[in-house]
């Protein structure tokens, strides 16, 4: 009898539950409210019901924002990802708050599409996503997609599309086929040229042997992104394109990190000695650790050897200043997570988003502090 009672008694409370309505689900998008049926118990949150007195006029509206980044354990990234923070928190008013929930993707594809879907089951009402692996972010855009989720891309472009919008990969849908679904980044071929041409730019144009050639060393980020790709690609081609005859001793992945930098820096210095005039890094991380490389290999940036990176770290822009680093890129983390943020805010308000924004670098070398 106990069983049965509870029996009517779970059906009864389903039931009312269902009365109440489930899930809404319109695209947070172009709604009103917040989808926020899923979110704790919060009485200023709950959308106002029929038994309910309207929503007084400038009620605080609350937006869940999921944010997946594809490593913590990244140094730019950690720049960015605080400054998406602090951003979000600065335009929190007395009329709406955006909650940020921030994860790590441990620089895991598996780990981070769980995170993505978690975030769907929560009912997020927009997605930011710096994606593990670009090749694979069109499965995490479909799941958005499907799910009525606004996403914005940063940092690590999908393939697919260009710079200029031309479509280079014919079988991925992209980002041009969804209306809210973004890219926020910076195009990858300018800061690659920028490395380029400041050393075109120096007297003996990066000749430092003065052997007739600029003898190389690059250490790639990443071989899937294409930050990585372009900038290899560019800084060389900006050498070329100046007149300059080249030879690369040997280009090796670093994986962005400081550690790998400063071994790929070593083994290529016991390798190949005077004949490196130019090592050239696809991040200041790894830059930071070629440059340890190269003072423990008793040679002087400047002097006998050329040192490029990009991001600007603070640390390296220091290092540019006194001369123990030719050269780096700024790679514009202030500029991008805002307009990430300000995008976000844009589809969260059911505004129309492009699906491409783009933030430029700016070259920094010892002109810069001049
Ligand atoms: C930055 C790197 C960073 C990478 C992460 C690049 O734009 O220059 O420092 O590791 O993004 O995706």
């Amino acid at each position: 009898m106990k069983k049965v009672l509870s029996l009517i008694l779970a059906l009864t409370l389903v039931l009312a539950l269902a009365a109440c309505g489930g899930k809404d689900n319109t695209p947070p998008a172009d709604t009103k409210e917040p989808a926020d049926t899923q979110q704790p118990a919060d009485d200023t949150q709950k959308p106002a019901d029929a038994q309910q007195p309207a929503e007084p006029s400038g009620e605080k509206k609350t937006y869940n924002i999921g944010v997946s980044i594809y490593q913590f354990n990244d140094n730019f990234m950690t720049l960015y990802r605080n400054e998406l923070e602090k951003y979000f928190g600065e335009l929190n008013s007395d009329t709406v708050e955006y909650k940020v929930n921030i994860q790590d993707g441990k620089n895991d594809m598996a780990e981070q599409t769980n995170q993505i879907q978690n975030f769907i089951t929560q009912g997020m009402d927009l997605i930011i996503c710096n994606p593990v692996q670009t090749s694979s972010a069109d499965t995490l855009i479909d799941l958005a997609v499907d799910a009525g989720i606004p996403m914005v891309l940063i940092n690590r472009e999908p393939l697919g599309v260009d710079a200029d919008g031309n479509t280079v990969d014919e079988s991925y849908p992209g980002i041009v086929d969804n209306a809210t679904v973004c890219y926020v980044g910076a195009d990858a071929r300018q800061s690659g040229t920028y490395q380029g041409e400041i050393v075109a730019a120096l007297d003996n144009k990066g000749d430092m042997n003065g052997d007739g050639k600029v003898s190389y060393v690059m250490i790639i980020g990443d071989p899937e992104n294409p930050d990585a790709q372009y900038r290899t690609e560019f800084s060389i081609k900006a050498l070329t394109d100046a007149g300059i005859e080249v030879e690369e001793l040997t280009a090796q992945i670093g994986n962005w990190d400081t550690n790998q930098g400063q071994q790929i820096a070593q083994n290529a210095l016991n390798q190949f000695g005077d004949q490196i005039d130019v090592i050239f890094c696809n991040n200041d991380g790894m830059a930071l650790g070629a440059a340890a490389a190269i003072e423990q290999a008793g040679r002087k940036v400047g002097e006998d050897i050329l040192l490029l990176g990009v991001d600007a770290l603070e640390e390296c822009q220091q290092m540019v200043q006194n001369g123990t680093m030719t050269g780096t890129v700024l790679n514009d983390h202030i500029g991008q997570s805002h307009k990430a943020v300000d995008v976000a805010v844009q589809a969260l308000n059911g505004e129309s988003i492009d699906n491409y924004y783009w933030v430029d670098y700016v070259k920094v070398d010892a002109s810069y502090f001049a």
